[in-house]
């Protein structure tokens, strides 16, 4: 079966909370039989490591590391831990963002210097930040990368403002990453999701709003689950979508076709 991931091995960034997308990834890519490496975002009481930690383990990852992205050094360690434990890589799962809050509402042209940098450099240069580490390790088999994206990236949505332009430099990031690999047979792509409540999105002003939009004029007539992603991420994943790379796909019960 082209969908069965036995004996692979997959990093998943970005699992904060039963609620994270990337929870709804890794349960996907544990049931198609992948062997799963978790990271965490680090911080000083340890409370993030304890939560992840409790939620995944009946996933059984062999990995389990703190990860910074804003932090050359941690990443260096996430994929030296890799190779010393598994060898080699065959997935990469980028799912994290983050945006001041202060910075997610009201006037666009109010974002303020650091701002924009700590969007950009959070949401949009791990992606290569963190494909650098991970290209080594899936030169020899292949690979897969894939990332996660929004709309708001293409489109104006009210209130994204500095996280649509991260998301446009992750969208573009990804087709440049997917040139550059795609000799080594490492592919490349993103999933545009519709929106979820999740922690990163409840900071984005009016979320709910936009859901309830969402579940009046998208085709579905609803939003998708953090299971949908985690779907068509282990679709993207697998060898199943071995022709695809450098592409966005929308799991966002096609929202994205309508005039409105
Ligand atoms: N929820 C939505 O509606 C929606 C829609 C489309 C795309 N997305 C994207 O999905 C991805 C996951 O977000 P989510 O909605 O599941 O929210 P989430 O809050 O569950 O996940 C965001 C993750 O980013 C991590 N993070 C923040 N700063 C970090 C740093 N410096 N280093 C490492 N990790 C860091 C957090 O720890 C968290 O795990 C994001 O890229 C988001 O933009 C979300």
């Amino acid at each position: 079966m082209l969908l069965d991931l036995t004996g692979k091995k997959a990093l998943v960034t970005g699992i904060a909370n039963n609620r994270s997308i990337a929870w709804g990834i890794a349960q996907q890519l544990h049931a198609a039989g992948a062997e799963l490496g978790v990271t965490f975002l680090p911080d000083e009481k340890g409370r993030f490591e304890k939560k992840v930690r409790e939620l995944v383990e009946p996933l059984n990852p062999t990995v389990f590391v703190p990860c910074n992205v804003q932090d050359d050094e941690q990443i260096e360690t996430v994929f030296k831990t890799i190779a010393d434990k598994w060898g080699n890589l065959d997935i990469l799962i980028h799912c994290l963002a983050f945006a001041n809050r202060d910075d997610l509402s009201g006037d666009f042209s109010s974002t303020s210097r650091g701002g924009f940098s700590t969007a950009l450099e959070i949401s949009s240069y791990s992606l290569p930040a963190l494909a650098k580490g991970a290209k080594p390790l899936m030169m020899e088999n292949g690979g897969a990368i894939v990332t996660l994206t929004y709309l708001g990236g293409v489109k104006v949505i009210p209130n994204y403002n500095v996280m649509g332009v991260a998301k446009a430099a992750l969208e573009t990031s990804v087709r440049y990453l997917a040139a550059e690999m795609g000799p080594n047979n490492i592919r490349v792509n993103a999933i545009s999701a519709g929106p979820i409540r999740t922690l990163a999105s409840s900071a984005v002003g009016g979320i709910l709003d936009m859901i309830h939009h969402v579940e009046e004029v998208a085709p579905l007539r609803r939003t998708v689950t953090q299971q949908e992603v985690g779907n068509a991420a282990t679709f993207l994943c697998s060898d199943l979508a071995s022709g695809i790379t450098g592409q966005v796909l929308y799991v966002d019960s096609g929202y994205e076709i309508m005039g409105m």
